[in-house]
């Protein structure tokens, strides 16, 4: 979508910045792993067909993107806005929404996330980025439920939305071999529920608005932005 185009969101570790041309050949050279593949359920693509994805993801209303990148290495000090540096900025992966409601409910998207550079995995740059796109979508799309799908070979994603954000478990496919699991905020309108059983239960929806609120607050003392034309020549890779 072309809300985000000029945005740039920036978190105590990590800067979203939009998905942009330059960004193209480092995306390709991640999608080549078999690895990123199967965890992300993606197919690989030539170097034409990556920028005529990122050209979709620029242009379709139903699809919103940031690329991560890490201010700082793994261990040392949070950044800051003044921080920014490209000796200090690495591009680590990638973090989306999709629209993809049959009925077009525009406050349902599905959430996905990759952290591709290994050695910034398992550092908090994951969490960060999805707690800030989770942020972002609430206040400024209107985003009310998340649902993410993930393969059942994927344990430290679905630890990840489970664990830390509160996501719950609403079903297994053994054909497709992925879990979807959901959140919802407080305002959210249940339009998929089609008996009691898709609800979430008093303990789910406790845990569900706990972590709003705490993602709210976070958002408002913890993320800053600002525009990419503004810092896109600090931030080159
Ligand atoms: C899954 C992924 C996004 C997590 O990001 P990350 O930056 O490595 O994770 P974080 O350091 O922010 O950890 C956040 C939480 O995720 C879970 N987690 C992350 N890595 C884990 C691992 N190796 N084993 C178990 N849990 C793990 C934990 O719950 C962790 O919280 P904790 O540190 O309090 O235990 C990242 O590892 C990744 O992109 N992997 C490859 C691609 C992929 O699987 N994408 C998801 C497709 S849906």
């Amino acid at each position: 979508m072309r809300q985000n185009e000029d945005l740039v969101l920036i978190g105590p570790k990590v800067i979203l910045v939009p998905y942009k041309p330059e960004h193209v050949p480092q995306y390709h050279q991640w999608m080549k792993s078999p690895f990123l593949q199967e965890m992300t359920a993606s197919e690989p693509l030539t170097l034409q067909e990556e920028y005529d994805m990122q050209q979709s993801w620029h242009l379709d209303d139903n699809k919103c993107t940031f690329i991560i990148l890490a201010i700082a290495p793994p261990g040392t000090a949070a950044g800051d806005l003044e921080g920014i540096s490209s000796k200090k900025a690495v591009m680590i992966g990638d973090v989306n929404l999709f629209f993809n409601d049959p009925d077009n409910d525009k406050s349902f998207a599905e959430i996905e996330i990759m952290i591709a550079e290994e050695k910034f995995r398992r550092s908090g740059y994951g969490i960060e980025a999805i707690k800030i796109m989770m942020a972002y979508a609430m206040t400024q799309l209107d985003v009310k439920t998340f649902e993410a799908k993930i393969s059942l070979k994927n344990q430290p994603s679905t630890d990840m939305f489970k664990l830390r954000l509160g996501f719950r478990e609403r079903s297994v496919s053994t054909i497709f071999e992925e879990v979807t699991l959901d959140w919802m905020t407080k305002s959210a309108t249940l339009t998929e529920v089609v008996d009691d059983n898709s609800l979430p239960t008093p303990e789910e929806k406790q845990k569900m608005s706990t972590f709003e609120e705490q993602l709210l607050s976070y958002w408002q003392n913890q993320v800053q932005s600002t525009s990419w034309n503004i810092v896109k020549c600090r931030i080159s890779l």
